[in-house]
Parts: structure tokens; sequence; C-alpha cells
């Protein structure tokens, strides 16, 4: 690591920074003409707290698909029951994923291999 950058990391990483940006940066606004229909929205984490609202946000920006990726299937059913009763068109579909276990990480990648649409291309990861 070049001087420079570990100094820049120790800035970075202190209370200074991380002062600094909760007080005075902000999220950019999402364009307003954002329109995921036709695409395929994947979130991990999906059953509660961020992971949740970003699957509540991408359905009203109005993702064909959504597939939320859970570790436990039975809390994610029941968040996808919340949502199916909000937007009750979506698709909405509830996968396994520990993102602890590589078994499961390979599982699931082989899922989507298997059954999401090819040639989608990836919006953006969060
Ligand atoms: N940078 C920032 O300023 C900032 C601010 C807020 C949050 N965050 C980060 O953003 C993430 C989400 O925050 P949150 O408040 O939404 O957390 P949360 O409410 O605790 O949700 C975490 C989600 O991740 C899932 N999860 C945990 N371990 C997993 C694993 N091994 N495999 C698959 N899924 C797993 C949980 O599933 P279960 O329900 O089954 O446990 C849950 O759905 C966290 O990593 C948090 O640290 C960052």
């Amino acid at each position: 690591m070049s001087a420079q950058l570990e100094k820049k990391a120790a800035y970075m990483a202190g209370f200074a920074h991380g002062f600094r940006r909760q007080m005075f940066n902000s999220v950019p606004p999402i364009p307003a003409d954002v329109d995921l229909a036709g695409k395929t929205v994947l979130v991990t984490g999906a059953n509660v707290g961020l992971g949740l609202e970003c699957a509540r946000h991408f359905l009203r920006l109005r993702a064909s698909l959504l597939v939320m990726a859970v570790r436990s299937l039975a809390k994610g059913e029941a968040a996808a029951a919340g949502l199916r009763a909000d937007f009750p068109d979506a698709r909405i579909v509830v996968w396994e994923l520990d993102m602890a276990s590589f078994r499961s990480v390979q599982a699931f990648v082989e899922r989507c291999r298997r059954e999401l649409p090819q040639g989608g291309g990836c919006m953006r990861r969060c």
C-alpha cells in the first residue's frame, strides 16, 4: 500500500470522516425515469431491514420479477406475503441463500443460471 493510500484509508476509517459524511453527505436522488418493467431484480437479505425496503422500492419501480434471496425460507415467505399484498401484480419468488456457506452460494448461482431469464445484464449491485 502506498503511503498516500495508507494515510487516506486511516482518515476514512476515523471519526472525522464518519462525522463529516453523516452530517454533510446525502444520498443522490433516484432519477425519476427509472422503470424496471421487464427486469429481474435479485435482493439478498431481503426478508428484513434494508434488503426488504430495497425490494419494496424495486417493486414500486415496476420490476417484473423479484428474487428474494434469504437464509430462512420461512422468514422470506413471511416478508414476501407482505410484499405480495402491497403489489398484487408483482412476481415474487423466495430462494434460499446462506452467504456464509460456499455450498449454498454455489447452489444459488446454479439456480440463477437455470431459472432466471438470461441476457438481461446487471443494473447495479446493492
Ligand atoms: N454503511 C452504512 O452506513 C450502513 C448503514 C446501515 C446498514 N449497513 C449494513 O447494511 C446491511 C443491512 O443492514 P440492515 O440494518 O438491513 O440489517 P438487518 O436488518 O440485520 O438485515 C440483515 C439481513 O441479512 C441477512 N443475512 C445475515 N447473514 C446472512 C447470511 N449468512 N446469508 C444470507 N443472508 C444473511 C439477514 O437474514 P436473517 O433475517 O435470516 O438474519 C437479514 O435479512 C448490514 O450489513 C449493515 O451492517 C450499513
